[in-house]
């Protein structure tokens, strides 16, 4: 699979950069500025011997993937999304935004359509495939790619195939998927991170996770 990350030169694109690279795929990395990406790509390529991993601006690296990832704060998607969109017709796109605000009296600050996911939806329209996953993987564990990451892949989205697609990209690097449905269960899925970055904070962590209790060893652990 040829995978572009928008935005992938910050710590959470580029760690799934770099977990999908060791995992076979194909990685174009985006940025506002094709040359930092193809920095970041060098950087990447270092750590993954043999896997193809290139670096263009956001625009031309959504053009040339099969599945786009959206790995910006969520600051910056009106800005970016609709030079992006054409793009991204007919293709899944994931969004990993989480709408969080540092430093004021509310960390969970979604946007009126719900959620980040939801806004991206509404940018780039119905012939986009939105997923929201990857909102509980840390960056800091999907750099250490020393271990496996001991965390569920919470996703969602209005299209099943679309779901099994990133069910299956997260499988390849190691992370049980669990479905949870229509794109409208993506605010509570952003929040969650809002939680688990009160928790790294309480706890002095920089990796906290969550895993679904209950499912059996019929789906995955
Ligand atoms: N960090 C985590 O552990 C984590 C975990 C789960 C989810 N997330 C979510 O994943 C997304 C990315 O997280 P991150 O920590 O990697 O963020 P980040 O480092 O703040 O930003 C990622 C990249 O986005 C681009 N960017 C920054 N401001 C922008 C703007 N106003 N408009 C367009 N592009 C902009 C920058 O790339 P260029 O300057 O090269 O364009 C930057 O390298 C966020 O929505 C975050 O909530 C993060």
């Amino acid at each position: 699979m040829r995978i572009a990350i928008l935005g992938g030169t910050g710590k959470e694109g580029a760690g799934l950069g770099l977990r999908w690279a060791q995992a076979g795929h194909e990685i174009v990395i985006g940025s506002r500025d094709a040359g930092r990406a193809a920095a970041k790509a060098g950087e990447l390529a270092a750590q993954a011997p043999g896997a193809r991993v290139e670096g263009m601006s956001n625009r031309d690296a959504a053009a040339a993937a099969d599945v786009v990832v959206l790995a910006l704060p969520a600051a910056g998607l009106q800005q970016t999304l609709p030079e992006v969109k054409d793009g991204c017709r007919g293709k899944v796109v994931v969004s990993t935004v989480v709408p969080l605000t540092f430093g004021g009296g509310r960390l969970f600050t979604p946007p009126p359509q719900g959620s980040s996911a939801e806004e991206a939806q509404e940018i780039l329209g119905p012939e986009t495939r939105l997923v929201a996953a990857f909102h509980h993987i840390a960056a800091h564990e999907l750099s250490a790619t020393d271990h496996t990451i001991a965390c569920d892949l919470l996703l969602c989205g209005g299209d099943a195939e679309a779901r099994k697609t990133v069910a299956e990209l997260g499988a390849s690097m190691g992370l049980r998927a669990i479905d949870v449905g229509p794109l409208t269960n993506a605010g509570p899925l952003e929040g969650i991170t809002a939680v688990l970055a009160t928790v790294n904070r309480r706890y002095k962590l920089k990796n906290s996770g969550i895993q679904i209790t209950g499912l059996g060893e019929s789906h995955g652990r």
